[in-house]
């Protein structure tokens, strides 16, 4: 972290201006430096514990060449009651389980892992327990020899993390200062509401960067203008970073962070944001969010102001949840408006955060090629015990996403291509609002050794 100091912090919270050259984004010695340094040694978010909730489960996580095996070993929810191993037959090199054709990853359930070439068999610990004609190696075959190789791997937030070369350090130090400020927002009881993923044309790193920042508001969602006007900003957290809204005058702090609509009548404006932003949107908000806003004309005298519209409103939705069974934790205003409204979990995680509900958002590599990722999108919430929906990680064109996010894809191919371009100079991000950007690039010019932002003489 101690490079980081090297940014100079100017008046204001903003940072120099810096440009970013192609190369981090187009580059196939890039790329390889990046599964070489990066992903092999880093922890990755491969899944969610609820996804293999009973003994024997298990789950693959591929990053480039790599693949692993995370698998529920006993019950309970401390680390040692999960494994993860190298997804490769230590007698041939077969991958172990494969990932069915057009998935995103194999889930399922096994006793043991039975290696599809010559059955050599492994159980849950990773330990071989049959070898066909084992005399055949007239006894060299030791333990070491035949057993799966162990990975990294912890959980935090209802996530399931590895670290392929396991050589990250502990899974808490790395997430600092993210994991602390989110613990707040107990992320590990909310379930998915919906989860798809996809390939696309662009670098992974263009994909993350279409959400990491409130800049291109304005300019790709304009409908998202007439709820008000906020002014975003971007912190620099370390290797992670974080983003969120400066809450409007005379509002508290969290107002910022369930943006109140803004307009003639705040009970009228925050209702049409909150239909809005499920319809086209349906992240970063709930059904009974949607509800509490609809109800807001009938429960407040017009003329309301805004500061008590938001006040009425949260706590509305949140009585509404408690008779249900769902219990938003309190998180402290002031805590609410330093954590942002999301968090970019370097390299390649991004945690949009709520009391109630969550999105998320990953990119990694596709194949080999600089030039395609595969992206994956997730909205969360909390639910009554019992009561959430069974999903699967479902596979859809960009036309079946919500049409805010296709505003978003929009953006990504453009980017790629447009990076390409002889007459490109490099990206400049906004040293305020877009300063993720350069944050996320220093961190990784740190590991790759390539690609470091530069700062713009004057
Ligand atoms: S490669 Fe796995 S048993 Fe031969
Ligand atoms: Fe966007």
């Amino acid at each position: 972290m101690g490079e980081m100091g090297k940014i100079v912090e100017v008046a204001g919270d903003l940072v120099e201006p810096v440009t970013i050259g192609r190369e981090a984004y187009v580059s196939r010695d890039y790329l390889e430096a990046e599964r070489e340094k990066l992903w092999r040694h880093h922890w990755l978010q491969a899944g969610r514990i609820e996804d293999i909730p009973n003994v024997g489960d298990f789950i693959t996580y591929d990053i480039l060449d790599d693949s692993v095996i995370i698998t529920r070993c006993a019950v309970g929810s401390g680390p040692d009651t999960i494994n993860a191993f190298h997804n490769v037959c230590p007698h041939r090199g077969r991958k172990l389980i494969d990932t069915p054709k057009g998935q995103r990853n194999a889930r399922g359930n096994k006793t043991n892992i039975v290696c599809g070439f010559h059955g050599w068999t492994f159980n849950r610990e990773g330990k071989c327990s049959f070898i066909e004609h084992r005399d055949d190696w007239q006894g060299v075959l030791t333990e070491e020899r035949t057993s799966l190789g162990k990975v990294a791997v912890d959980t935090w937030g209802g996530f399931l993390w590895v670290n392929i070369a396991s050589d990250a350090g502990p899974l808490r130090e790395y997430l600092e200062p993210a994991a602390a400020m989110l613990d707040p927002f107990q992320l590990e009881n909310m379930r998915c509401r919906w989860r798809k993923w996809i390939i696309f044309e662009c670098n992974w790193k263009v994909a993350m960067e279409a959400f990491c920042e409130t800049y291109h508001v304005p300019g790709t969602h304009p409908e998202f203008m007439e709820f008000g006007q906020f002014r975003g900003w971007g912190r620099n957290q370390g290797r992670h970073s974080n983003i969120g809204y400066d809450a409007p005058k005379g509002q508290e702090e969290d107002a910022a962070k369930l943006r109140l609509g803004a307009g003639e009548d705040p009970r009228q404006s925050t209702w049409e944001m909150q239909d809005f932003t499920w319809k086209y949107a349906n992240t970063n908000t709930t059904m009974t969010l949607v509800e509490a806003a609809r109800r807001l004309k009938d429960e407040l005298p017009e003329g309301t102001p805004a500061p008590e519209v938001s006040r009425h409103w949260l706590a509305s939705a949140r009585a509404a949840d408690e008779k249900r069974g769902v219990h938003w934790p309190v998180v402290d205003p002031m805590h609410t408006a330093k954590s942002g409204t999301s968090w970019q979990i370097f390299p390649n995680q991004q945690i949009g955060h709520a009391v109630n509900n969550m999105l998320t958002y990953q990119a990694r590599p596709y194949g080999d090629d600089p030039n395609m990722c595969i992206f994956e999108g997730a909205v969360y919430e909390l639910y009554p015990e019992g009561e959430a929906p069974e999903t699967e990680w479902e596979y859809t064109k960009p036309e079946d996403w919500p049409p805010v996010l296709q505003q978003d894809f929009q953006n990504m191919a453009a980017v790629q291509k447009g990076m390409k371009n002889a007459g490109w100079k490099g990206a400049q991000p906004n040293p305020y609002m877009e300063r993720t950007v350069g944050s996320l690039h220093y961190n990784l010019a740190r590991v790759t050794g390539m690609g470091a932002p530069q700062k713009i003489q004057g």
